[in-house]
């Protein structure tokens, strides 16, 4: 029996941080024993957002592999790739997009709410919204069913995306007679969620608001002691009470390996400021070996991209082959 396939991505918009790395780095790190691990560095749908900044997208593609790449994934097993250099996801996007129509587009929550930002950023937001955009998760669909993946590890965000995706699979299996696609499933991770240490909703790869995997230990030290808490000085796990302060505990527990209970024990009677230190200090305990790696890692950008090679190629051949089914069933399949 052939091992489940799994596809996961990142945007390459920023540097991944302490939140991606609880919340899915180790995840992957622990499915690469149990499936066929595909990991995507999903530029294309950056640029639906960046079309503006393609320098941006471009020189995060080389952070965002070495981040992935400092957890010591088998390459030999584990593809990692680079969504544009795979002509066919693209053309499957093509396919796809006569399967969904605008509304339904419109109606997905996730683009929905983005659209809503778009307007808030822009006035008008018929004006900012491009077909790219509008057509991101059509986009995505291609991503995980091109690969055949049957699970997709996401945050609450990406949920609408997989639904999406299921009724994309569901539908070009119906109208064109076939069982090309599978209906993938998406794995929503268990790790709680890690909010901004400005106390915002979400710790942010733009938002200037995390510590980032490739982040030095002297700024790990700078941010967290920046981190706002609350003028209580009473180390409690709330995070419904007192949000920015159980933030930073749920972090000293990740890194710690404890669960919050223990952490709020150990910590008790300690003020802030030590505490801060504390943190820091385990944070860049915990990170140490990554880092290491990561820097080794980073010497060498031409071995990075060969890696990428290597993972695009194989990717590729799984892809090809979905294409040829893709073709058979849509007619298109000519004979020369
Ligand atoms: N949309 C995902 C994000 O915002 C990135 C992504 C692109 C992805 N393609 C994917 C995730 C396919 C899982 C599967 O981070």
């Amino acid at each position: 029996m052939s091992k489940p396939i799994i596809l996961t991505g990142d945007r390459p918009t920023g540097p991944l941080h302490i939140g991606h790395y609880f919340g899915s780095l180790v995840e992957r790190k622990k499915a690469e024993q149990t499936h066929q691990l595909h990991i995507m560095i999903a530029d294309v749908q950056a640029l639906t957002d960046n079309w503006e900044n393609p320098e941006k997208v471009r020189n995060n593609v080389l952070e965002v592999a070495a981040d992935n790449l400092a957890l010591g994934f088998d390459t030999d097993k584990t593809t990692i790739f680079i969504q544009s250099r795979i002509p066919e996801i693209a053309e499957l996007t093509v396919f796809f997009s006569n399967l969904v129509t605008v509304n339904r587009l419109k109606r997905n929550p996730t683009v929905k709410t983005e659209i809503e930002q778009k307007a808030r950023l822009f006035g008008t937001d018929g004006e900012s919204v491009t077909l790219g955009f509008l057509g991101y998760p059509v986009s995505q669909a291609a991503d995980i069913l091109s690969l055949k993946a049957t699970v997709v590890p996401v945050g609450e965000d990406q949920l609408p995306m997989i639904e999406q995706t299921r009724e994309i699979a569901g539908k070009f299996n119906r109208l064109y007679k076939t069982e090309t696609f599978p209906l993938p499933e998406a794995k929503l991770s268990n790790a709680p969620r890690i909010i901004g240490l400005d106390g915002s909703a979400k710790m942010g790869k733009s938002l200037n608001n995390a510590v980032n995997i490739s982040d030095t230990p002297e700024e790990t030290i700078k941010k967290i002691k920046a981190a706002k808490t609350d003028s209580e000085n009473e180390i409690r796990y709330d995070p419904k009470k007192r949000p920015e302060i159980s933030n930073l505990v749920l972090l000293y527990s990740l890194v710690s390996g404890i669960d919050t209970e223990t952490a709020v024990a150990e910590l008790k009677g300690i003020n802030y400021g030590t505490f801060k230190t504390q943190l820091a200090e385990k944070i860049n305990v915990h990170f140490e070996p990554i880092r290491q790696k990561r820097s080794e890692i980073m010497k060498d950008p031409d071995a990075i991209f060969d890696t990428l090679a290597q993972g695009t190629e194989k990717a590729r051949i799984e892809i090809k082959k979905t294409m040829q089914d893709v073709r058979t069933a849509m007619y298109i399949d000519y004979p020369a």
